[in-house]
């Protein structure tokens, strides 16, 4: 079959064999790719309109117990300076990001255990009583099942939690052997089970990534039926074991935004910081490759430098005021136009 008939039979039967998929991602060219975003569109066009939604992202603590090799803030990276937002700076966020039109609000942090369970659903009952209007996203990595019981019972309506690679061999490449997918997995599982919208996601062309472990990232993805799904390159920092490996590409990351579009017709799709990071017009170039949805940072300036989970990170220097105003602009020449809007998934 050719690259586009594989196009056609993944928006017509929602899924391909893993074989396929390991076709469509060795033998495609430039016009699939052109062919893939286009439909893509389409079909967000479909579902979403010209609409495209935003989510105030508020990293809230560079603490982790992790460590990842890939990831900037892993706990042995001596350099980090490290901090940990107090209640009140991340009620002023979400202040300042109502005014600004924000009406979700992603708390995101490492795996910083000081926060306890009942502190984080402490925060977000105040959130969600000061913001009854806003949706709040958590992005805090894995805890216990009862952890995410008691988010979700306090009001918390989504969760992020990318899987990083759905290949066990490869999740092993990227992570010291106290973390393991299949505990990452069940956290997912869980947390589609108690209601959370739920997040996965992988970063594109991490070290050691063949077509056959993306092939089962997507298997894995239309298996779980995430609302959402976050991918973006994977870009190396300098003080982490990967420091050396080559980034993902642009056209590999619309390409695969394309795919996950056509293959999940519904799903919340942001085009990433990392997108943004390794293309001056990569935002909106995610757009046009099928993404609705962007996430800028609403974080205190004063803190966002020490929040680098890869190099050459954009925008850590921008008020989240003049942010917001700069994406409204991109957005703009691409068609589309933000709204203001919890935005689920429909
Ligand atoms: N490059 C790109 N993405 C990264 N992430 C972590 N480190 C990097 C990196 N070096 C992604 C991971 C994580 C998300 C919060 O950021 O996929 O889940
Ligand atoms: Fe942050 Fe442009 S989106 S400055």
């Amino acid at each position: 079959m050719s690259v586009k008939a594989l196009i056609d039979k993944l928006q017509e039967q929602g899924c391909l064999t893993k074989q396929e998929f390991v076709q469509l991602f060795t033998q495609k060219t430039s016009e699939d790719i052109a062919y893939a975003a286009q439909l893509a569109r389409s079909i967000a066009d479909q579902y979403y309109g010209k609409n495209i939604f935003v989510r105030g992202l508020i990293e809230f603590t560079n603490y982790c117990k992790n460590d990842c090799y890939y990831c900037g803030i892993r706990r042995s990276n001596s350099k980090v300076e490290r901090y940990r937002l107090t209640k009140e700076e991340i009620l002023q966020c979400c202040d300042e990001g109502e005014r600004l039109g924000f009406r979700t609000f992603v708390l995101q942090g490492g795996e910083d255990m000081t926060y306890t369970d009942e502190a984080i659903a402490e925060l977000v009952r105040e959130i969600k009583s000061a913001h009854p209007a806003c949706a709040v996203t958590l992005s805090l990595g894995e805890r216990e099942r009862s952890s995410y019981e008691c988010f979700f019972e306090a009001g918390a309506d989504r969760y992020l939690l990318r899987h990083e690679t759905a290949d066990e061999e490869h999740y092993q490449k990227l992570h010291p052997a106290e973390m393991s997918l299949t505990h990452r997995k069940e956290c997912l599982r869980q947390l589609k089970e108690i209601g959370f919208q739920t997040g996965c996601g992988f970063m594109v062309g991490s070290p050691y990534q063949t077509p056959e472990t993306l092939a089962e990232d997507f298997l894995f993805i239309h298996e779980l039926q995430p609302e959402m799904i976050g991918i973006g390159p994977f870009i190396p920092h300098q003080d982490t074991p990967f420091a050396k490996e080559p980034g993902g590409l642009l056209e590999d990351s619309l390409f695969y935004l394309s795919l996950l579009r056509i293959m999940e017709k519904h799903i919340l799709l942001p085009a990433t910081t990392a997108l943004a990071t390794i293309d001056p017009k990569g935002r909106e170039k995610g757009i046009l490759a099928g993404a609705n949805v962007l996430m800028p940072n609403l974080s205190p300036v004063a803190v966002r430098e020490k929040y680098q989970l890869y190099d050459g990170k954009v925008c850590t220097g921008d008020e989240a005021a003049q942010c917001r105003n700069c994406l409204e602009h991109r957005v703009e020449t691409t068609g589309y136009h933000i709204v203001v809007d919890r935005g689920d998934c429909v």
